[in-house]
């Protein structure tokens, strides 16, 4: 088992396939001229593998991979598919794009259940907000996949001034798609536009939705990120999840890989271990990897607090999103 030095328990492993992505959300992405790391800087198919299993050997029972975009790497439904023989559940976060040329492969995987980022309801500003005309592409998949008995949760990242008024719409669109919505708080990374104002908490995002509906809240799971509810009559559920105003750190179970190798214990940590260097030399990388937990931070990588509207978004150390992987 992987444990911290506050007795938790890490048996979650979130594994970034690339840092690409077919879209250019604006507070994901850094900069206009960002460049990708190379393939041949990333995990290979074959290290990723070896990787997941030792961290399998070691206590991981779930794995979700993440980016970037996971589904723009060319063998993605390989590694999907290797990942599958492992005894872990497996998930993984897309922007949905690419759903229907992966619809075999995620039939043939353990694949049960997929996060489904989407922000706004309204084509027009998706294409604002992400620079590329996919939402109905995005629509479509969502249906497909459900139609398919996947459990799809759908990711908004609620930004004040930017959609926190499309709360009911995605309510309502609750109301006959059996979807899961998760409403996000917006999070400070490196060159995201981030700022105190825009955080929209989920206190105000229950406000909104308690104007509107009788809403009843569900049991949580354990190291549940997301506080859940349900409208009653309708097909689809929700949560909100209180990242910066109400951090849920003490029950952290999660452990992050980026695309290149290195080992994060924390969204907001400040340091990361290379992994993959001493593997491909044929070091045993155990101990860094448990020495990489131990370091972990009491809360939100030991570099800011809940009071967010003291942060300074440019005093935080860390990659931006896009390099670290959702
Ligand atoms: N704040 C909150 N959520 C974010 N995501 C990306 N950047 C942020 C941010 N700054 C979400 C994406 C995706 C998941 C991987 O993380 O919308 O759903
Ligand atoms: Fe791509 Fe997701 Fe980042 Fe948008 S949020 S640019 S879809 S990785």
């Amino acid at each position: 088992m992987i444990t911290d030095t506050y007795n938790r328990v890490h048996n979650y492993l979130r594994i970034s396939l690339t840092d690409n992505c077919n879209l250019r959300c604006f507070y994901c992405m850094p900069e206009q001229d960002y460049i990708f790391t190379p393939a041949a800087q990333l995990m290979q198919k074959a290290e990723i593998v070896a990787l997941a299993k030792l961290f399998v050997a070691n206590g991981v029972d779930k794995i979700r991979l993440t980016g970037g975009e996971p589904l723009v790497r060319k063998d993605a439904g390989e590694i999907i598919l290797a990942l599958s023989e492992l005894p872990v559940t497996l998930t993984i976060t897309t922007n949905g794009t690419r759903l229907d040329h992966f619809l075999d492969i995620f039939l043939r995987s353990s694949i049960r259940a997929l996060n489904i980022s989407l922000d706004t309801l309204q084509p027009e500003k998706f294409l604002l907000m992400t620079r590329y005309d996919q939402f109905g592409k995005v629509m479509d998949n969502i249906r497909l996949m459900t139609a398919h008995g996947f459990h799809v949760k759908v990711n908004v990242v609620v930004m004040r001034g930017v959609n926190e008024n499309e709360i009911n719409d995605f309510i309502e669109w609750t109301r006959d798609t059996p979807v899961h919505i998760r409403f996000i708080e917006f999070m400070p990374f490196t060159g995201n536009h981030w700022e105190s104002n825009k955080v929209f908490t989920w206190k105000e995002m229950l406000d909104v939705i308690g104007s509107k509906y009788t809403i009843t809240r569900l049991a949580d799971e354990q190291h549940d990120t997301a506080k859940k509810y349900t409208v009653p009559g309708h097909a689809g559920t929700f949560a909100v999840i209180s990242t910066m105003s109400a951090p849920f750190c003490s029950g952290c179970n999660r452990m992050r890989l980026t695309a290149d190798g290195r080992m994060k214990n924390c969204l907001f940590s400040r340091t990361e271990t290379d992994l993959l260097t001493p593997m491909r030399k044929g070091e045993n990388i155990l101990p860094l990897i448990l020495q990489n937990v131990l370091e972990k931070a009491e809360a939100l990588g030991g570099q800011f607090t809940p009071d967010f509207l003291q942060l300074h978004a440019e005093e935080i150390n860390n990659r931006s999103m896009i390099t670290i992987g959702g």
